[in-house]
């Protein structure tokens, strides 16, 4: 039976910033979802986290059954947070410390650490060549722990060390408690440090189990937003290569972001500065261009989106073109070979099969039939500055350049509107609409000349 207790009280000053450290994201995701998650993918029975500093935001961004939050009032040590949460852990239970502010530890190393805790305290430890910071893991002559020191309590030659503390640490805990109460404050910094329960143990004669990780980032942990900036990069660099090799011809695994999940099939390029965000998913053998923005979106097979293009919130079908310079604003819904061209802005509007918007135009609260063509400087007036109305065009419209649809219109199917027009009535089926002046040609007129001073 495993619990977990996640620490999260800090405050993160050195972020200089008013959100709680733990809820500055990463990859899109607040740092602690990031630790949850890990601690989920071990089945725990359950999840504690420790709150203090920002105590409701943190509570309020940790859902699930499976997640209590204990508040620590005051910021007395680690080893004191723990005992906010340890009273409600099953005595029976072992218990796992993650650190809510080191978010890509991996669970492998974490069931490798679990498999060493028997009856005594486990300790993750990692080598490092730049200790500065951390608690270092003193060993005697015969290589067993003795115990962690921090690095304001080391002397000279305990600073030299490159074992570090992780901060990770397992233990069953009925002797977690019974250790805890015999940690004191004594020491550079008067708090209550949690890495003493190991020091202790190993005096009352038990084998504290030292597991290495082998992977140097995922024991990194944020203080401030150089490390945030550097996890961000590692993290990313991994989903990319990540994709690399599930098939995704990524140009360029530095210039892609991805701040939510991205699902991909088969045949799948994305070229280089592209920013994924939310839950998108790329259909087989889509394209997506240079320096495109595309958030919550779903894109269908074979679809290319042209470089520069900004997508949210967005469903497109199969077989489209779009952009370059396109924008798909929430609630757009494209059918099967859809185009739309640059400078187009749609929003909260359907097009079918084959319809096509290829320069300039705005297309708001519209629906659009199968093979339309709006053409050029087409504008849908939705919105009186009150309220906003329809646009409905249906199959095999055409709508000439520069034309203004006044909502709430209809133009039924096969209705064709002469360039330049300004639409304010239904259009039948078939019709010709023209609702521009007429021209005048005006023969033998005199062009104006300039004035004798
Ligand atoms: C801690 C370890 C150190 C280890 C390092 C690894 C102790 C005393 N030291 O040092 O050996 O090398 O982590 O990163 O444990 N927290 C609370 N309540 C508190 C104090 C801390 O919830 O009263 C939380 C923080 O929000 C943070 C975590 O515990 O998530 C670690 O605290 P921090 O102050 O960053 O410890 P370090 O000095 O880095
Ligand atoms: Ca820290």
């Amino acid at each position: 039976m495993l619990e977990v207790i996640i620490l999260a009280a800090g405050k993160g000053t050195r972020m200089r910033s008013a959100i709680p450290k733990v809820l500055h994201k990463l990859a899109g995701k607040p740092l602690l979802e990031h630790v949850v998650a890990t601690a989920r993918n071990l089945s725990p029975t359950k999840i504690h986290v420790v709150v203090g500093h920002g105590s409701e935001q943190v509570s309020a961004a940790v859902s699930g059954d499976d997640v209590t939050c204990h508040k620590q009032q005051n910021q007395l040590g680690t080893g004191h947070a723990v005992a906010q949460a340890l009273p409600q852990c099953d005595p029976a239970s072992t218990v796992l410390i993650l650190f809510g502010d080191v978010p890509l530890m991996s669970a492998k190393t974490l069931r490798n650490l679990l498999a060493s805790t028997t009856d005594a305290p486990s300790v993750l430890a990692a080598h490092i060549p730049d200790p500065t910071g951390y608690g270092r893991v003193i060993r005697d002559a015969h290589q067993r722990f003795v115990e962690i020191v921090e690095e304001k309590d080391a002397s000279e030659e305990q600073r030299a060390v490159q074992e570090v503390n992780t901060g990770v640490i397992a233990a069953p805990a009925s002797l977690l408690t019974t250790l805890l109460s015999r940690v004191n404050n004594q020491n550079a910094q008067a708090e209550y440090y949690l890495p003493d329960v190991l020091g202790i143990a190993r005096e009352d004669g038990m084998t504290v189990n030292v597991v290495v990780s082998k992977d140097p980032a995922e024991i990194l942990g944020v203080n401030n937003r150089l490390q945030l900036e550097e996890l961000e990069r590692i993290l990313q660099q991994r989903l990319a290569e990540k994709l690399l090799l599930d098939g995704v011809a990524v140009s360029d695994r530095r210039r892609l972001d991805i701040r939510g999940e991205l699902t991909c099939g088969e045949g799948v390029s994305i070229d280089i500065n592209v920013l994924l965000e939310g839950d998108v998913t790329l259909g087989d053998n889509v394209t997506i261009g240079a320096n495109c923005v595309i958030r919550d979106a779903a894109i269908g097979a074979n679809t290319v989106i042209q470089p520069f293009s900004h997508i949210e919130r967005a469903v497109i079908g199969t077989d489209c073109f779009i952009g370059p310079y396109a924008r798909l604003r929430p609630g757009t819904d494209l059918g099967s070979a859809v185009r739309i061209g640059n400078f187009v802005e749609t929003k909260n509007s359907t097009l079918g099969a084959g319809s096509k918007a290829n320069h300039l135009a705005y297309i708001g609260d519209t629906t659009v039939g199968e093979g339309s063509n709006i053409g050029a400087g087409t504008i849908t007036c939705n919105y009186d500055g009150a309220n906003k109305f329809p646009t409905h065009l249906g199959d095999g419209v055409f709508i000439g350049s520069n034309s203004t649809l006044v909502a709430p219109v209809t133009i039924a199917d096969g209705g064709f509107v002469a360039a330049g027009s300004v639409i304010t009535k239904d259009v039948l089926a078939d019709d010709l609409a023209v609702g521009r002046a007429k021209q005048r040609n005006i023969s033998g007129w005199q062009k104006p000349t300039k004035e004798e001073q």
